[in-house]
């Protein structure tokens, strides 16, 4: 499989992530140990970027993105992340949250489905099989609503467009000009599934358990579901005239 895929490249966009970090990096290298890992720090107030460094330093599977000027988005930090795996010739690339709602030792499913063919394979909470622990009832109200807009706007095929535990193949990077992906936010997920989907290329969604963090908080705000709601909205409304054609041509 390794031959096959090429070298894995996990990437973990980190925040004020200080107490997490740590132990994701364990379970990673525990669960994946061929994997490299990239840590796309945005000059965390807390002191993440120094542990960061740390790792790394310990550890030559451990490597560092210091990304100056602060807060810039988890989608800014993740196209960062996908030029450096890029350039540095990963056949995969894996997103992954830091603060262990994505489980490391799920990570495997997820490159069996892209050795089986996948050139994106999502980890899926709202697949059958998927789940979520300890989430309160507004958060997956909003997380499953998100979805079902998505796919009404988008005739997306994907159950859960949002996920950010994911792996792609390089190759399907490649064919994506990520180069004009302006989503800043979680929506960043959505525009890359959309893109990979409207390439033709293959979406699989592995089911997957989310676990709410126990340390830290979440990034979420209102600014992040604005910015997803207008820009699934311009994306649907742009995208309708080839939906229709496309169903037409059916
Ligand atoms: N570098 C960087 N810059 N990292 C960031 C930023 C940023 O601006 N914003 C968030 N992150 C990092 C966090 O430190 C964490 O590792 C990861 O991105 C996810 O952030 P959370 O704040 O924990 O996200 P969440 O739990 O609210 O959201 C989850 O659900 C979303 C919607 O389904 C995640 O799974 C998201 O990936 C998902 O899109
Ligand atoms: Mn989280």
């Amino acid at each position: 499989m390794e031959r096959m895929l090429g070298r894995v490249l996990v990437i973990v966009p980190t925040y004020n992530e200080r107490e997490n970090l740590p132990l994701i990096t364990r379970r990673l290298r525990e669960a994946v140990p061929d994997a490299h890992l990239l840590i796309a720090d945005d000059d965390s107030p807390d002191g993440t970027g120094a542990i960061a460094d740390k790792l790394a330093a310990d550890d030559d599977h451990v490597h560092v993105l210091h990304r100056p000027g602060g807060k810039q988005g988890l989608g800014a930090a993740y196209i960062a992340g996908f030029r450096w795996g890029l350039e540095e010739g990963f056949g995969v690339l894996v997103e992954i949250d830091a603060d262990g709602s994505h489980q490391p030792e799920e990570l495997p499913k997820l490159l069996d489905a892209l050795a089986e063919g996948a050139d994106l394979a999502i980890g899926s909470r709202w697949v059958p099989g998927g789940k979520v622990v300890n989430w309160p009832v507004s958060r997956e109200f909003l997380s499953r609503g998100a979805n079902v807009y998505t796919r009404l706007m988008l005739g997306l095929p994907v159950r859960d467009a949002t996920a950010g535990f994911r792996a792609y193949r390089s190759s399907a990077l490649e064919k994506i000009s990520l180069h004009d992906v302006e989503s800043r936010g979680y929506c960043f997920q959505v525009d890359l599934t959309l893109r990979t989907a409207r390439g033709g290329m293959r979406v699989t969604e592995v089911p997957i358990t989310f676990v709410e963090r126990t340390v830290g908080a979440s990034k979420m705000s209102r600014g992040i579901v604005v910015e997803a709601l207008w820009r699934v909205t311009v994306w649907g409304v742009t995208g309708l005239p080839a939906r229709l054609r496309r169903r037409r041509d059916r």
